[in-house]
């Protein structure tokens, strides 16, 4: 036993939770060197919350405040609170559906990471593997990336590709995007919690441990 203080991460979301269930069960089985510390999401009856709670993980819906896309000043400042009194090392967006703003961004300067369903900076945005089969692309995939003031357009970290098949439909899509992402993301937060990761420019280099 070691009393080494474990990378601790917070996780953000809105919905299912599938990727927040990738990284913690990792966490658990040692893969990701780190420790989900905290889950908040903005909407109350999100799968997130319960998947979390099912995990003995802290989980709590922070309302939103009185804006559809961003948070209010007032509620982003109780997400950040809440993220430092867990002492969180870096916040993982999973289907966070708010833009954050610059308090945010400031108080965890580098160390917020977010995923894309696509491969960015191709169908930033909603839907984005709608946008894939619609444009006909015959690869997409998804995008881990460091979270700037902008929408889906900070230093991207990491990628995977996967097919579009000629019978795809949105759902099998999307589906195979998803399992790319629960691969992707949690190599990704591991990456980070081993300190691996380094930014120079819009360029993120990995440094194999
Ligand atoms: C994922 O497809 C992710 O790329 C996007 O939101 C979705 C979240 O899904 N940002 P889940 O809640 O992790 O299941």
């Amino acid at each position: 036993m070691t009393n080494e203080r474990r990378f601790r991460i917070g996780v953000l979301g809105s919905g299912k939770g599938s990727n927040f269930v990738a990284i913690a069960d990792a966490c658990a089985a040692g893969s990701v060197p780190a420790e989900v510390a905290l889950v908040l999401s903005d909407v109350a009856e999100a799968g997130i919350l319960s998947r979390a709670r099912e995990r003995v993980i802290p989980a709590f819906f922070l309302p939103p405040g009185k804006f559809r896309t961003k948070l209010d000043e007032e509620t982003e400042h109780n997400y950040v609170e809440a993220l430092q009194a867990a002492q969180v090392d870096l916040v993982v967006l999973a289907g966070f559906m708010r833009v954050l703003k610059e308090a945010f961004l400031n108080a965890f300067a580098g160390r917020i990471v977010n995923i894309h369903p696509s491969l960015l900076p191709s169908f930033p945005g909603l839907a984005a593997w709608e946008q894939a089969l619609a444009h006909g692309v015959r690869v997409t995939g998804c995008t881990v990336h460091f979270v700037d003031a902008g929408v889906d357009s900070g230093p991207i970290i990491g990628q995977q590709t996967v097919p579009v098949l000629d019978d795809d439909t949105d759902e099998t899509l999307l589906q195979r995007i998803h399992s790319a992402e629960h691969v992707l993301y949690p190599k990704c937060v591991a990456a980070i919690a081993r300190g691996e990761i380094s930014i120079r420019g819009r360029r993120v280099l990995w440094r194999s441990g």
